[in-house]
């Protein structure tokens, strides 16, 4: 038996002993701290950066396919994988750059890509109306026009998200802008992706796919960039770490095991204006956040995940261990300044969406129904009123800035651009959304709870941007979509 089983039963007759029926209410999550000798190095994905065509077209090549993995050390797991076998390449685009993807399915089920956090219209967006059936190609293309962001790519097949990200199906598209910050950039040296997601191992180190529960997977095993137990060895006085929440469920809360202080540099969908000093963050299923962390030479210190108060929350994790060399290369200072954000500008309109278990406004997510329509451009206030348990919230295409959490102005590092939102039980946000101006009245986007069990069970809506003025003559109805794929 391995020593965290042992410790994770312990944990359980504790808990059991203290509160009696308190397992069935929690996530059953242990974490696995003290229990990993975090000695495998951190596996980095490799960069797909294409030189653009004569055209100036970039093109992407991506095939999804299965295959076995070796997860846990010594032993092989069936996963799913773009390119690959687990996982997928870090995609690398310019603002202004034409990029072109040709998505071909191996697989013997249609799945979808999605690009999280992308800007672009409606029918490039990868959601459930761009199925790619198996042996079939999809070949979206668009011109990225966004400031420098960590974003990424995920399949979206309605009812099965879960299981696709889950298999390995998920990676990186980082996206770079002429404005310049003077962070550390040299990937894989000292700009780190790192794509946190806990899994649950079978004893013959095959993924167990039952996820049980309101919130499906919440493991004790995490794996970093599909690494087990890993460690990283620093050569830099500073790293930059994009971290990348790439779990089903699971909520994690960030810091260092010496609660060493570190800044957030950058949230979801780009640059904070300065760089905010934490020792905790708290990072949620579709989030990601760039932090800066600085190094003594010789040190090693632990990256670790805190135990919290929400469901999703459970356990504490020993995350990855961080090596740095007897000497190390002199990194430029932190910049006091990374960009200038404006404030949002104050929304026309008003919308509210009530989660309420895992429906949004009274409904689950019905292909053939628009719930909303958009004027292209425009700037609104979305509050999301959450009556029940643990949520997030993500809405595709925009970028939004989080006004407020329960009336109180978020805490600074949240105050950044973002597409996705943890929403804590029984808590109101309202966010200022900004719209873009791609406009299709018959193909929406979706917005949903990114905990990716709600998503498959229908905690989804529609909303298609449309010509401002053509609002009303829009129909709401979409006939002809939600075909077979359940
Ligand atoms: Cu990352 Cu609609 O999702
Ligand atoms: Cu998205
Ligand atoms: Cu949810």
């Amino acid at each position: 038996m391995r020593r965290r089983s042992f410790l994770a039963l312990a944990g359980m007759t504790a808990i059991t002993g203290a509160t009696g029926l308190a397992l069935g209410g929690c996530g059953g999550a242990q974490g696995n701290e003290g229990t990993l000798s975090l000695t495998t190095p951190l596996r980095i994905p490799p960069v797909l950066d294409p030189a653009p065509g004569k055209d100036g077209v970039k093109r992407f090549d991506l095939r999804l396919r299965q295959g076995r993995t070796e997860l846990l050390p010594g032993k092989t797991a069936r996963t799913w994988g773009i390119n690959g076998t687990h996982l997928g390449p870090t995609l690398r685009a310019r603002r202004g750059d034409r990029v072109a993807m040709t998505v071909t399915n191996t697989l013997d089920e249609a799945s979808t890509l999605h690009w999280h956090g992308m800007r672009l219209p409606a029918a490039m967006d990868g959601g459930p109306h761009q199925m790619v059936e198996p042996g079939a190609t999809w070949a979206p293309e668009w011109t990225v026009d966004q400031p420098a962001a960590t974003t990424w790519y995920h399949p979206h097949p309605h009812g099965q998200i879960g299981l696709h990200v889950y298999r390995g199906l998920a990676g990186l598209f980082l996206l770079d802008d002429t404005h310049d910050p003077g962070l550390p950039h040299t990937y894989g040296v000292d700009d780190i992706p790192l794509i946190v997601q806990d899994r649950k191992f079978r004893s013959d180190g095959e993924l167990d796919e039952h996820f049980g529960g309101t919130f499906g997977p919440l493991a004790d095993d995490v794996l970093i960039n599909g690494t087990y137990g890993p460690y990283f060895r620093v050569t830099t006085t500073m790293v930059r770490f994009r971290v990348l929440n790439g779990a089903n469920a699971h909520v994690f809360t960030l810091g260092f095991a010496d609660e060493r202080e570190f800044h957030v540099v950058a949230s979801d969908a780009g640059l904070l204006d300065r760089p905010v000093a934490v020792r905790r963050l708290r990072i949620s299923p579709g989030e990601r956040f760039e932090i800066v962390v600085a190094f003594d030479p010789g040190e090693e210190v632990l990256l670790k995940s805190f135990d919290g108060d929400a469901e999703i929350e459970d356990g504490a994790y020993d995350l990855l261990r961080l090596a740095a060399a007897p000497r190390l290369t002199p990194s430029p200072g932190l910049p006091a300044r990374l960009t200038s954000l404006v404030p949002p500008p104050p929304g026309k309109r008003t919308r509210t969406f009530r989660l309420y278990g895992t429906h949004i406004n009274k409904h689950h997510m019905d292909m053939t129904r628009i719930d909303e329509v958009v004027p292209a451009g425009a700037r609104e206030v979305w509050e999301v009123d959450n009556i029940t348990f643990s949520h997030n919230f993500h809405i595709h295409e925009v970028v939004f800035r989080v006004l407020d959490i329960d009336g109180e102005r978020p805490p600074e590092h949240l105050r950044g651009p973002k597409d996705t939102v943890y929403v804590p039980g029984k808590t109101k946000v309202r966010l200022a959304v900004e719209f873009g101006r791609h406009t299709d009245p018959r193909t929406p986007y979706m917005y949903h709870c990114h905990i990716l069990k709600h998503e498959d069970k229908g905690m989804m809506g529609q909303f298609v941007i449309v010509p401002p003025g053509t609002e009303n003559s829009t129909p709401r109805t979409l006939t002809g979509a939600g075909h077979t794929h359940h």
